[in-house]
């Protein structure tokens, strides 16, 4: 079980040119996993609040592509809440932390680089389910 110690914002390349900023991440080099899946949240309603779950498989990058939002996570024991706002830097979460996004500011593009395809299974959407596999997950 990973905690929060193993979260690392990773700085992205960047070829900053006249004509307009280039980044790009490619998988197993700038993170530690394969891409499964992509997906983003935009249009996101001021005060809204996504996320507010815990993965057991996915990995993940989230990267602030235009905007700013911040994520909160919390490993069971204590929470730490990162403000994204450059598209050259990712935010790598491992499986089996909790978290929620939110603060996000008008027109900000939330990318999100998943490790799995998409299964409700993965979810888990209730706090003291989670606690109990963080407990389980630890012995
Ligand atoms: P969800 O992950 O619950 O959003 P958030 O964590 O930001 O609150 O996803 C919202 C809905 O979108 C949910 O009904 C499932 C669906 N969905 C997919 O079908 N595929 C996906 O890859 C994702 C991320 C969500």
């Amino acid at each position: 079980m990973f905690g929060l110690e193993s979260i690392r914002l990773i700085d992205l390349p960047k070829f900053p040119d006249p004509r307009g900023n280039l980044s790009f991440i490619e998988q197993e080099n700038h993170i530690p996993f394969k891409i499964k899946r992509t997906y983003w949240i935009y249009d996101v309603p001021g005060g809204e609040v996504r996320g507010g779950h815990a993965f057991k498989e996915q990995q993940e990058l989230i990267v602030a592509l235009s905007g700013s939002f911040d994520v909160t996570v919390d490993d069971g024991k204590a929470m730490q809440t990162f403000s994204l706002n450059r598209s050259y830097y990712g935010l790598y979460l491992p499986a089996g932390l909790w978290r929620q996004m939110q603060n996000f500011s008008t027109n900000s593009l939330a990318l999100v680089l998943s490790s799995t395809a998409y299964q409700n299974e993965d979810y888990i959407h209730d706090y003291n389910e989670f606690l109990r596999f963080r407990r389980h997950g630890e012995k």
